[in-house]
């Protein structure tokens, strides 16, 4: 028998978020996010989920190669472009769109002789300060890609820094007037809004979002929660107790001892540690599901395994149902427990972790 850890993907939660970004963006095509394995949710498995949208954004060249392969038509865009020039030809082989925000790319670009049409997202920095070119440069390498005979369709876009942001609207609001001051008089579609922007911003809009988190069911916003906003998790990260351990007051728990018992306990051991993909820096306290019931880590998170607190489990023995996160469990909790965000987490499941569906 194997360790008992593993994912279940729900692909109708995927589908049902899909058809949340509809609702909030029914006027927009939609681009759905399955850069790094569909941020842990499989790419195959989440393209197949997310076929009705529009088009795929990307980042990895194999994994754009791979949907196309396995027979997905739509746009596929990679979202940091080509590194190299030799990479045109595979982007023109497998029909990818590119991002452009740099003029190396503009030159690559440029020396590539071959009469097809490449579709071009050209990216301005608006403010975020990543990628991009600056509103000076924009113009000048509009020019540049519209007397390319190589480039087809042109689409311009930018990304928010602050769209999370949703009470305090100045940082979208600012990045907004910077697109629009330099591409409103300009006649080409316009991509803006990842999911934050989807949910809370529908000025941004325009003719493509760019949905990624909230289409595996996890909240952008740090004070409204996923089901708050009709979001179905679809990543459950499931185990179960391999061990218990009856202390008394004075014990202490884990690598460092850092837990101590101040009264008797009776602790599980569950299958499941960073080298899983859960967060090390959990601290005690991480909400955590055992047999349905709500409890808590305590001590240190190991590699394979980390403690619960199974005071209040009834029934809590070997074998008890666990679940680090998903149904029952929003990643978000977890997430902002262990300092950090679901996005961290959902792309950090191990390869050891058996995927089922
Ligand atoms: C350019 C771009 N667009 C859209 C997204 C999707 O963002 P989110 O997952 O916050 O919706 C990302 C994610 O990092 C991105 O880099």
């Amino acid at each position: 028998m194997s360790r008992p850890i593993h994912a279940l993907i729900d692909l109708s939660a995927l589908e049902h978020n899909l058809s949340v970004v509809r609702r909030h963006a029914s006027r927009s095509r939609v681009m759905a996010v399955i850069k790094a394995d569909a941020y842990g949710h499989g790419l195959l498995r989440a393209a197949e989920a997310f076929k009705s949208a529009d088009g795929f954004a990307i980042l990895e060249l194999e994994a754009a190669i791979s949907l196309r392969e396995a027979g997905y038509e739509h746009t596929i865009l990679l979202i940091e472009g080509f590194f190299s020039r030799s990479e045109l030809e595979l982007f023109e082989r497998y029909h990818l769109s590119t991002v452009i925000h740099n003029s190396e790319q503009l030159e690559m670009l440029s020396a590539y002789k071959r009469p097809r049409g490449l579709d071009v997202f050209l990216k301005l920095n608006t403010g975020m300060n990543r990628l991009g070119f600056s509103p000076e440069q924009f113009p000048g390498a509009l020019e540049i890609l519209k007397s390319n005979p190589v480039v087809g369709q042109i689409t311009l876009m930018t990304h928010f820094a602050c769209a999370d942001a949703y009470k305090d609207r100045s940082g979208v609001a600012e990045q907004l007037k910077c697109f629009n001051s330099i591409t409103s008089n300009l006649n080409f579609p316009c991509s803006l809004a990842n999911s934050a922007a989807t949910l809370s911003y529908p000025e941004t809009h325009a003719d493509w979002v760019r949905p990624g988190i909230m289409l595996y069911g996890s909240s952008p916003f740090s004070d409204i929660s996923a089901s708050e906003l009709d979001l179905r998790s679809a990543m459950t990260l499931t185990s179960k107790v391999i061990a218990v351990q009856y202390l008394h007051t004075g014990d202490k728990v884990g690598y460092g001892q850092t837990y101590r018992v101040n009264r008797p306990m009776c602790v599980g051991i569950v299958a499941g540690g960073y080298a899983d993909g859960y967060p090390r820096h959990a601290p005690t306290g991480t909400p955590i599901l055992v047999n349905g019931i709500r409890t808590r880590i305590i001590g240190r998170v190991s590699m394979d395994m980390l403690h619960v607190d199974l005071s209040e489990i009834e029934n809590g023995g070997v074998g008890s149902p666990v679940i680090f996160w998903g149904k029952g469990m929003p990643v978000d909790e977890v997430a902002e427990s262990a300092g950090t965000i679901s996005y961290e987490l959902l792309c950090s499941l191990a390869q050891r972790i058996k995927i089922e569906t």
